[in-house]
């Protein structure tokens, strides 16, 4: 699967969000190396700071299907990621991460996306 396919299957399932708050819906997928692709979109809630990223219920919902950090390939997202999800992305190991930004895609690596970031080995 390409990128710009990925990129389609995020800009397909963005109509899901549940956004009545912002009303800026975002789409997430997750190609893994097995070749699943897992979706999710943003959830808010009256609570603002309730609200779930894409990407967050994206992981999530991976997680509970039974995969793992490192099972990972691809995500592709609708938005530029937020701090917090630059910090997701990291956890889960994902390779490549690629994203629509004011009118560009973008491709960049985890690293690229959140340098010098803090994991559990600190907390060793
Ligand atoms: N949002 C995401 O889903 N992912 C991001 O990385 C950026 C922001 C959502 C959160 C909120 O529901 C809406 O976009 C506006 O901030």
């Amino acid at each position: 699967m390409t990128d710009e396919e990925l990129l389609a299957r995020a800009d397909a399932i963005a109509v899901r969000a549940y956004a009545p708050d912002s009303g800026f819906h975002v789409g997430c997928a997750v190609l893994t190396r097995s070749g699943a692709v897992v979706e999710g979109v943003n959830v808010e809630n009256a609570a603002y700071p309730l609200g779930v990223c894409a990407e967050r219920t994206t992981f999530s919902r991976a997680i509970v299907e039974g995969f793992s950090p490192g099972d990972f390939s691809v995500a592709a997202i609708t938005a530029s990621p937020c701090g917090g999800c630059r910090q997701w992305l990291a956890e889960m190991q994902v390779e490549r991460v690629v994203f629509r930004n004011g009118g560009r895609i973008v491709r960049m690596t985890v690293d690229e996306l959140l340098p010098e970031q803090f994991d559990a080995g600190e907390l060793a």
